[in-house]
């Protein structure tokens, strides 16, 4: 792959809900290894930017291109197959279910039992989650514990682990650090950079500049549906994102 090729571009998408502009000419890009903040008020779009690229709302118009190749979505799943995996806020964990029943929910590994029995394979789920957890730097004790054990940065761990297994390059985040406490916000900006070192491209959307500036490379301000602005985290301020993100 050409470096310099954006793993994912959005150009001038727009799309409406009837007379609603929920986004208007929009472009966005994201190269390997960078985190582009989504930022805007309420309603400003974010919402529809990440639903539109996730294949939840195919786009009014306009056009997004995977590694410079131009792709149409009909289904979250068609986005999930060109490597954009989208993590909600509710995170869509199965809570009784272990890390590697997780990972593989609705995809288990298969082995046979007795030479003919299909039977899951737990034990190669175990080491797939030990292996992909590790690879996040995130050293799992209790392999067999359900997720409802784990605190609020732990599962944030699981959901970005799932994506990373199945081989996500681009991975969305919808408000990855809210409903955190600081320890727990620190662990999920390190697992963001663990990403952006193995060269996945991120999308991640806050309210909370801190986390912004924390871990970004650029940020996109969104207001009203179109783009307010763009800037180089390392050339701008609190002051000036949020001068874009109200206006006036
Ligand atoms: N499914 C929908 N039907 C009608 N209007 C919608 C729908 N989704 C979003 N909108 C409108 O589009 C605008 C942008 O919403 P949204 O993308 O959710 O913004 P944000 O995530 O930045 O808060 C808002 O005016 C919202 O009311
Ligand atoms: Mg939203």
């Amino acid at each position: 792959m050409n470096s310099a090729t954006p793993l994912l571009e959005v150009r001038n998408l727009s799309r409406y809900f009837g007379a609603v502009h929920a986004l208007d000419n929009c472009s966005l890009v994201v190269r390997p290894g960078e985190v582009v903040a989504l930022a805007g008020d309420n309603g400003a779009g974010k919402t529809t930017m990440i639903k539109a690229i996730s294949g939840v709302y195919p786009p009014t118009s306009g056009e997004i291109l995977i590694e410079g190749k131009p792709v149409t979505f009909s289904s979250p799943q068609d986005a999930r197959e060109k490597g954009i995996e989208t993590i909600y806020q509710d995170l869509a964990l199965a809570d009784n279910l272990t890390i590697g029943a997780n990972i593989f929910l609705g995809r288990e590994p298969m082995k046979k039992l007795f030479g003919f029995l299909p039977v899951i394979d737990r034990k190669a789920m175990a080491e797939a989650a030990r292996a992909t957890m590790a690879q996040l730097d995130f050293h799992v004790k209790r392999l067999d514990a359900p997720v409802s054990n784990f605190s609020g940065g732990q599962r944030q761990a699981v959901a970005i682990g799932r994506a990373v297994y199945w081989n996500a390059r681009i991975l969305i985040m919808d408000e990855p650090t809210a409903a955190l406490g600081v320890p727990e916000q620190r662990k999920v900006v390190a697992l963001i950079k663990s990403l952006k070192a193995q060269g996945r491209g991120v999308i991640f959307i806050s309210h909370n500049l801190q986390d912004i500036f924390a871990v970004s490379d650029r940020i996109v301000v969104l207001r009203r549906g179109i783009v307010a602005g763009e800037r180089q985290i390392s050339e701008t301020t609190h002051e000036e994102v949020v001068k874009l993100m109200i206006g006036g």
